[in-house]
C-alpha cells in the first residue's frame, strides 16, 4: 500500500515512521509534517533526519505552524525533549523540504492514487483539515484516512478529557469528523494497551545498531516522562500502533460511531459520540503482545 504519514516527531513519530519503512506490505511515498510535540519546522528537521537515517527516499513537505485560529503555538518540550528526539540537543538539518505544503502534497497524491493511497496521521490534525479544505474530491479520492488521536469514552492524557493530537488543534479534528472520511480512530482505547519497556528499547538496541540503537537513545527522556506521571512500566507505542493500523486493521477490536470534538470548555479536544456525524472506526483494544512484538521483529531487521 502507498502511505504517507502525517506526524509532528516526537520519539514515537520515530518509532512508526522506522516501522513504517521496515514493513513490506507499505510503499512510503511521503512525510508531511505538522506542528505538535515540536515546531513544524523542528518536526520538518526530524523527519529529514529519519529519512536520512532509513535510507529512505521519500519526500518531506512541510505543513501547518498552528492550529486552525491560533496566534502562537509552543510545544511542551517535557514529554519528547527541546529538539523532539529525547536528550539530543543538536539535529542536524539534512536535505530539504518539497517546495509543496503538506495539504498541496495530500491533496495532489490522492488525486495520484485515486482510491488507493492511504494517509497515517500522528499529530495534530490540520494539514488534513487543510488538505479537505483545498479540495472538496480529498475526501473522495483519498483511499483511508488512519488517525493516532482520540479517547473515545475514556479519559484523556493532555487533560481528563482529551487526548494530545485531537486537543492541540480541535476545530480541525472536528472538522475531519464531520467530512466523511474512511476514518479509522487508534486513540488511547488501544494505545494504552502497548507499553513498551526499557528492556525492549536495549533489545532493539542490540539488535539494530543505528536504527534500533537511535530509538533506545531517545526513549530515556521519554520513558522518565511517563514515570513522571505515574506509567512506570513503559511508555505507549502510541504511533506505531497506528500504523500497524493501517496494514492489520483486522487485528483490531473496531467499533462504529460518529464523533464531535468540542471547541471550548472543559472537554476541548474529547472524541465524543454523536449520531449526527458520519460513522467512523474506532479501535477499543488490539492484541498487544501481536503488536509490540511485530513492531521489535521489524525494527530489528533494519
Ligand atoms: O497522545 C499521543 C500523541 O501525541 C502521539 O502522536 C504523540 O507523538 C503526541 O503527538
Ligand atoms: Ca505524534
Amino acid at each position: 500500500m502507498k502511505l504517507i504519514i502525517d506526524t509532528d516527531p516526537g520519539v514515537d513519530d520515530a518509532i512508526a515512521i522506522a516501522l513504517a519503512h521496515a514493513l513490506p506490505q507499505i510503499d512510503l511515498v511521503g512525510l508531511t509534517t505538522v506542528f505538535g510535540n515540536t515546531f513544524v519546522a523542528q518536526s520538518s528537521r526530524n523527519a529529514r533526519y529519519l529519512a536520512d537515517m532509513l535510507g529512505a527516499d521519500v519526500p518531506v513537505a512541510q505543513g501547518a505552524a498552528l492550529p486552525w485560529g491560533a496566534e502562537s503555538y509552543v510545544p511542551s518540550a517535557n514529554v519528547h525533549g527541546p529538539e523532539g528526539f529525547g536528550e539530543i540537543d543538536v539535529v542536524p538539518e539534512i536535505g530539504r523540504n518539497i517546495d509543496e505544503t503538506a495539504a498541496e502534497f495530500l491533496v495532489r497524491m490522492a488525486r495520484e492514487h485515486k482510491g488507493e493511497l492511504v494517509v497515517c496521521a500522528i499529530g495534530p490534525l490540520t494539514n488534513i483539515a487543510d488538505a479537505l479544505k483545498l479540495d472538496p474530491e480529498f475526501a473522495q479520492n483519498l483511499g483511508q484516512l488512519v488517525i493516532m488521536g482520540g479517547a473515545f469514552e475514556a479519559p484523556g492524557n493532555i487533560t481528563p478529557h482529551a487526548e494530545a493530537n485531537i486537543y492541540h488543534d480541535a476545530a480541525a479534528a472536528d472538522f475531519v469528523f464531520a467530512s466523511g472520511l474512511s476514518l479509522i480512530m487508534v486513540g488511547l482505547n488501544a494505545t494504552l494497551q502497548t507499553l513498551l519497556t526499557p528492556e525492549e528499547f536495549a533489545e532493539l538496541g542490540q539488535a539494530s545498531q543505528k536504527v534500533g540503537g537511535f530509538l533506545e537513545k531517545i526513549s530515556h527522556f521519554y520513558l522518565s516522562f511517563y514515570r513522571s506521571v505515574g506509567i512506570t512500566e513503559g511508555c505507549p507505542m502510541h504511533d506505531a500502533l497506528a500504523v500497524l493500523a493501517c496494514v492489520f486493521p483486522e487485528k483490531f477490536t473496531l467499533v462504529e460511531a460518529g464523533l464531535r470534538v468540542p471547541v471550548d470548555g472543559d472537554d476541548l479536544g474529547a472524541t465524543l459520540k454523536d449520531d449526527s456525524r458520519p460513522k467512523v472506526q474506532i479501535a477499543m483494544g488490539v492484541e498487544a503482545a501481536w503488536a509490540t512484538g511485530l513492531m521489535k521483529q521489524s525494527i530489528s531487521a533494519l
